[in-house]
């Protein structure tokens, strides 16, 4: 994810209700309701990566939080709608992408992506990073973002794979919600086409140390 200005909370081991709680829209919309920024702004880099290669259309960002992917897209041609639970978030996603002068390109959606239900709603390019939903929800919420993808489209999933043990115990429930890419593709449907499917090295800064992290990446198109 584009990195915190703030130390990230995976720091300390949460207590049960913290666990729990921080899977939900009030968790987050406390988080997003401090002074400071959370996140850099930066794009992720995977997306950057992928997305580059793409003709711009339209675009979904789900878990857009403040809105640095969002930009990104809308500053190379996408035009992209921001979709996340925390409606503070959301708030200060478009409150970025005014300063940075892409508020026309830009819409948002205030959605829980474990509900996310496409209906009408095509996009050239859903997305979603470090979205991490409890007790194995990625895979659901895969299944209901592959809806939201145009024939032709893509879909591109990154997420934080598991860490070494000692880092993060078994138990611990964030560690429950990371995933491998492999692990996705049951949810895809048949009219998808996978191009990526592994888990891809980076090298991030934390508390002023350099660690080691993998993204797992799924990119895949829908035929
Ligand atoms: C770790 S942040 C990542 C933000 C952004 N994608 C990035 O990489 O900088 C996770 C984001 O997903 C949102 N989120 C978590 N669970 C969600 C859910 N079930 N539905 C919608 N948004 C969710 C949070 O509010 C938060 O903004």
């Amino acid at each position: 994810m584009t990195e915190p200005s703030t130390p990230p909370q995976h720091a300390e081991r949460p207590a049960a209700h913290q666990a729990t709680e921080m899977f939900e829209p009030e968790a987050w919309d406390e988080r997003y309701s401090g002074e400071d920024d959370v996140w850099s702004g930066a794009p992720n880099p995977q997306l950057v990566t992928e997305a580059s290669k793409l003709t711009p259309g339209s675009a979904l960002d789900v878990g857009c939080g403040e809105g640095g992917d969002v930009i990104w897209l809308a500053q190379n041609s996408w035009t992209v709608t921001g979709a996340d639970f925390s409606k503070n978030g959301l708030a200060r996603a478009a409150r970025h992408a005014e300063a940075a002068g892409v508020a026309d390109k830009t819409d948002w959606w205030q959605v829980d992506a474990r509900d996310l239900q496409a209906q009408e709603r095509r996009y050239d390019l859903v997305t979603t990073h470090f979205l991490h939903p409890r007790d194995g929800a990625m895979a659901d919420v895969v299944r209901r973002l592959c809806e939201a993808v145009a024939p032709g489209g893509h879909l591109l999933v990154v997420g934080h794979a598991p860490p070494a043990q000692a880092v993060i115990p078994a138990d611990d429930p964030r560690r429950k919600a990371m995933l491998l890419a492999e692990q996705l593709l049951p949810a895809l449907s048949d009219d998808f086409q996978v191009l990526v499917v592994e888990q891809r090295p980076r090298t991030v800064t934390r508390d002023g140390k350099t660690i080691a992290i993998d993204d797992s990446t799924l990119l895949a198109r829908r035929l």
